[in-house]
């Protein structure tokens, strides 16, 4: 129970102490002392005041996940305003205050519909992961999607990337990590005001992100959960490293991770910051904990050079996290064979393989306009390349996919061994 001090508090807890097959387990101080509660697995219903600070959706999803059913006293259940909240924090069962009753009668026969809750583990504790993992896998992967300005297609490929890996069955996590303001959102229609990284970021200051992670994430079809980016690229300045690194560390407690970022790698603090982070904390945290960096560049001649630059800065700058490179755009009407592209690249960086992706803009405004992954819209040259980067970039998720399916889908060609700067 828990009341944050409101009035019918005592007669609630004298009217229910006594009624046979209900104990009063705890009276919580505040919702932090509630969740903590739920997650001992011994409650079966929580009696809440709608109003109490910090009772948000995101705790009562935390409630419904150790199968604690929600019971709010309100002042009126036919109140417009408190149907809204309840509807608004995601609370079914409403009592009036001054109807003791009516409160006995929820308790004892609130049934949610939901079924799928998990029941805590008896010795699992406050903090123990709340979803349990079945394929807690030593596998995963934490790949980062970087590349230098211009829009090179840093967000098409990571969100195609981060689908295609899903509709393979491996659980899969994309952050929009990107400190300019994000565009996975937009790709992927969703059309929500709550930003992911500024919830995680806020829950990652409170320590309690490892528990309440999934209330950050949205999810898009079975196996892609989407921590959506800034709603404002001025909002930066909420998330720091250490949150970052957070939000990236519970993101592969949940699966394979892929992380759409920035294209800026300086790291000076803005002067009007003083002592702050760098603007562009977000891109350089990921990198730091990338286990590869794909690096995307633009295949006309002002792409590649801003590639050629971006490989070098990008070698200064990370402590060597294995690098990929996807030349993304190509057409015939440019005049460079991949053979020429390759010698370039090859040239700046060592690389782990190089990937060539067509220019496809009837696929990619197929995919745009409908709000839906690449891989959601139907075949194309695209898809085909980036499914290749897949293949490559997450090995386990072509097992996962069984016999029979080709290695690599797409063309890439692996640098020639020994060769570098
Ligand atoms: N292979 C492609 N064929 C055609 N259009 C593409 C291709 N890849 C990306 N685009 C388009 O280029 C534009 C920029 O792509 P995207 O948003 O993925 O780039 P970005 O590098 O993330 O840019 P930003 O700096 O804005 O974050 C988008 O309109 C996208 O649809
Ligand atoms: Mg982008």
């Amino acid at each position: 129970m828990m009341a944050s001090g409101a009035a019918w508090e005592s007669a609630a807890l004298a009217r229910l102490d006594g009624q046979s097959g209900v104990v009063v387990l705890k009276r919580c101080v505040d919702v932090d002392d509630l969740l903590a509660t739920a997650t001992s697995g011994q409650a079966d219903v929580a009696v809440v005041g709608l109003e109490s600070p910090g009772l948000d959706p995101a705790a009562v999803a935390h409630l419904r996940r150790y199968a604690v059913r929600p019971v709010a006293v309100v002042s009126r259940t036919d109140d417009p305003d408190v149907l809204s909240r309840a509807q608004r924090v995601d609370v079914r069962a409403l009592v009036a205050f001054d109807d003791p009753e009516g409160l006995v009668e929820a308790v004892t026969t609130i049934e949610d519909a939901e079924d799928t809750r998990v029941r805590a583990e008896p010795d699992a504790g406050p903090g123990a992961p709340v979803v349990p993992d079945a394929d807690a896998g030593a596998d995963r992967r934490l790949v980062v999607v970087w590349g230098p300005g211009g829009a090179p297609g840093r967000t098409t490929t990571a969100v195609t990337v981060a689908s295609e890996l899903a509709r393979r069955g491996r659980d899969t996590v994309l952050v929009d990590g990107d400190p300019y303001g994000g565009g996975v959102a937009q790709q992927l229609g969703i059309l929500d005001e709550v930003s992911g990284i500024l919830s995680a970021a806020r829950l990652a200051g409170s320590a309690h992100l490892a528990e309440r992670f999934d209330s950050t994430c949205r999810g898009v079809g079975d196996h892609l959960r989407v921590v959506t980016g800034l709603p404002r690229a001025d909002r930066w300045i909420e998330v720091r490293g250490p949150a970052m690194e957070q939000v990236l560390g519970s993101a592969l407690e949940r699966g394979d991770v892929v992380v759409d970022t920035g294209f800026s790698l300086e790291d000076e603090p803005g002067q009007d910051f003083g002592s702050r982070p760098s603007r562009n904390t977000m891109t350089l945290a990921a990198l730091d904990l990338a286990d590869e960096v794909v690096v995307v560049g633009a295949a006309d001649p002002v792409g590649l050079s801003r590639l050629a630059r971006g490989l070098v800065e990008l070698r200064d700058r990370t402590g060597g996290a294995p690098v990929r490179v996807v030349v993304n755009r190509m057409r015939p009407t440019l005049g460079w064979s991949e053979r020429e592209i390759a010698g370039m690249v090859e040239g700046f960086t060592r690389v782990l393989g190089l990937h060539f992706l067509p220019e496809d803009r009837a696929a990619v405004d197929r995919a745009l306009v409908a709000g839906r992954a690449l891989g959601e819209v139907g075949e194309s040259a695209l898809l085909r390349g980036i499914a290749g980067v897949v293949d490559a970039t997450f090995p386990a998720s072509v097992t996962v996919q069984g016999a029979g399916r080709r290695a690599s889908r797409g063309r890439w060609r692996r640098a020639p061994r020994g060769r570098r700067d």
